[in-house]
């Protein structure tokens, strides 16, 4: 909102700041709309002259993340996130007396260029909504009447530095707490491990403790530390994924706000064991509050020599930590694409092999991994393998952290020993009458009351770390509708199949919804998702239709009683789509119509 400032001065400064170098284009891009509201015209030339880029390069990483704008967005760029658990607990109604008050439509900006107002996805807030973001700062625990109270503070035009904090507040809301929560770090003692033990016993201790990668597809943490390790390079780089996209999950948030001295310290034993001099923390633009806080810590263990040159005295172990914004893309919490998006690009997948154990950032070998895999190894090289066998199953050691929210009396963070059952869970948070519970966010599964003894382990219910919760309250439609929304607007858009997959399947599904669907229309959903699993590029694609193959499976009465009839009818009619151009020609003769045009 310093628009006093020269578009000059602001790229000299960033540029500066960020070494004039191409690769962090993304976060000076970033710091452009972030005084501007947009990125200027004025500004694209330049910053493409001076690091030798073309105009149209910044378009296009511009046009891929959401959070970033050629046009300018009101002085108050408001966001409603439009997870489903926001949707439950008002958001939309929220947003409809936000949009009448200040006289915006969602998806515009006001005339008088005050304020824009639209959706964004989850913004990890699950357990404290309705949630919302304004200029990337996040609103939690939203009612009518701070509603009010922030569309009078905008028509007031208040600078958001003088907003009451309680808009702000964040809750860590931790509600049970096991080896990792309830145990803390001596500063410096898993560094201290790696410096005296070797990276060699190092390994041991963490392939002895079977950890695997939290953030979702369970790999070994050890073998993952191994390969990059044995990848000969001159450089090697450790990432930490904090880009928190799925739906319902918030643990990531929590940890960066409580715990982010353990995690830099995971970091720092990875670059130990690997041998990395340079490590990144890939922060999401949702947590942005965090970001001062997180550079503070950075700065105060370099103070303290755990980070830095000559780390605990040990010559030649340089490792420090930089931290790089999202932009509001959830496919980027996809590790190549984080790699991607690190390197200033568009967060589009690469193609693997290679993987980025051996050519990652840079074409560095590099290990990415999530927040909470990163503190358990700290813990681990602290307390040893067998501390944290103690807790879960044989092939899923240790805890792990849920991020549980929806129709449950307490929300909040629970971290439990794997193979805890979900009937346990529902009973701790205080869920009743339960119609189902989505494990591992929309690409997960929706498990209903049947199999609720099943358990929250990699052999059986594997997880990020969302737990949805639906009440029989709920239409269980409206949850998969969401879901389907969501992919839609994630997909990257790279490939064919998830591309236009997601928006056939997400037509189809309306169908269904609006009570227009046949028999049909279930078969071709059907076949779109085994395509869409089959051939997607990458893990978004493949994943992108279980919530419908998944509700069709484990709830086919509800798809059943909202059909038609058997026979078929378009999802598309492409016809009445012709309408329009059928008035502007001043046309409507039999050569303007389609026949049977449905698609
Ligand atoms: C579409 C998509 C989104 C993902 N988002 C995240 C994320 O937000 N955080 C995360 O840690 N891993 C995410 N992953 C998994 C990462 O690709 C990667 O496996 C993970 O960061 C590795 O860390 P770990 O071994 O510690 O789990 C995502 C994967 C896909 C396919
Ligand atoms: S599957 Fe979807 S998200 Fe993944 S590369 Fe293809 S279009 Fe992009």
């Amino acid at each position: 909102m310093t628009h006093h400032l020269s578009v000059e001065d602001v790229i000299a400064d960033l540029l500066g700041q960020w070494g004039h170098d191409s690769y962090n284009l993304l976060q000076i891009l970033i710091g452009v709309q972030q005084v501007f509201s947009h990125v200027p015209s004025a500004a694209l030339d330049l910053i493409a002259d001076k690091l030798s880029l073309t105009r149209a390069n910044l378009e296009g990483v511009i046009g891929f993340y959401s959070f970033l704008h050629t046009q300018p967005r009101g002085l108050y760029d408001l966001l409603i996130s439009d997870n489903i658990v926001d949707q439950m607990s008002g958001s939309r109604e929220l947003a409809g007396l936000l949009a009448q008050r200040l006289g915006v439509e969602p998806g515009t900006t006001r005339e008088d260029g005050v304020v824009s107002l639209g959706y964004t996805s989850c913004t990890g807030m699950g357990d404290q909504g309705p949630a919302a973001l304004v200029n990337n700062h996040a609103l939690t625990s939203l009612t009518p009447q701070r509603i009010e109270q922030i569309a009078g503070l905008i028509e007031e035009r208040m600078p958001l530095g003088e907003w009451p904090q309680e808009l702000f507040a964040v809750s860590e809301n931790i509600q049970r707490r096991d080896l990792l929560l309830d145990n803390d770090l001596q500063e410096g003692a898993a560094i201290d491990a790696v410096v005296s033990r070797g990276a060699e016993q190092l390994l041991g201790e963490l392939e002895a403790s079977g950890l695997r990668g939290r953030g979702g597809a369970g790999f070994r943490t050890a073998l993952k530390w191994r390969f990059c390790r044995d990848a000969s390079a001159a450089e090697r780089v450790v990432v930490c994924n904090a880009d928190e996209g799925e739906p319902g999950t918030f643990k990531d948030r929590v940890l960066l706000q409580a715990d982010a001295d353990r995690l830099f310290e995971g970091m720092t034993l990875c670059a130990g064991v690997i041998g990395a001099s340079r490590g990144f923390l890939y922060l999401r633009a949702e947590y942005l509050y965090l970001l001062e806080d997180l550079q503070q810590e950075l700065q105060r263990r370099r103070d303290a020599n755990l980070l830095g040159e000559a780390i605990l005295g040990q010559a030649g172990f340089d490792f420090d930590i930089e931290i790089h914004l999202g932009a509001g893309a959830y496919i980027c919490g996809e590790e190549s694409a984080l790699i991607e998006s690190l390197e200033g690009k568009r967060g589009i997948p690469r193609i693997r092999p290679p993987f980025p154990v051996t050519e990652g950032y840079r074409g560095r070998p590099t290990v990415v991994n999530n927040v909470e895999t990163l503190i358990a190894a700290a813990m681990i090289a602290a307390n040893g393998a067998e501390w944290f066998r103690s807790r879960g199953t044989d092939d899923s050691a240790g805890t792990k952290l849920l991020s549980i929210s929806g129709d449950c009396k307490r929300p909040g963070v629970y971290e439990y020993p794997y193979g805890v059952s979900l009937e346990t869970i529902l009973h701790d948070c205080g869920a009743e009458d339960v119609q189902a519970v989505q494990v591992a966010g929309p690409a997960g599964q929706c498990v209903p009351p049947s199999e609720f003894d099943r358990s929250i382990a990699f052999e059986d219910l594997s997880t990020g770390g969302s737990i949805m919760i639906f009440s029989r309250q709920r239409d269980l439609l409206n949850v998969v509708e969401n879901f389907s929304d969501f992919f839609v607007h994630e997909s990257c858009g790279f490939c064919t199949p998830c591309r236009v997959g997601t928006t056939l399947l997400q037509k189809r599904l309306h169908k269904v919804v609006s009570g227009h669907a046949t028999s049909e229309d279930l078969v071709m959903m059907e076949r779109l998702g085994s395509l869409m699993r089959e051939s997607s590029h990458c893990g978004l694609g493949a994943t992108a239709a279980n919530p419908v193959l998944d509700g069709m499976e484990k709830f086919p009465e509800l798809f059943a009683a909202r059909l038609k009839s058997t026979s078929f009818e378009p999802a598309f009619d492409l016809d009445a789509a012709l309408e329009e151009a059928r008035q502007i020609s001043g046309r409507d003769d039999a050569g303007a119509h389609i026949e049977g045009g449905g698609i």
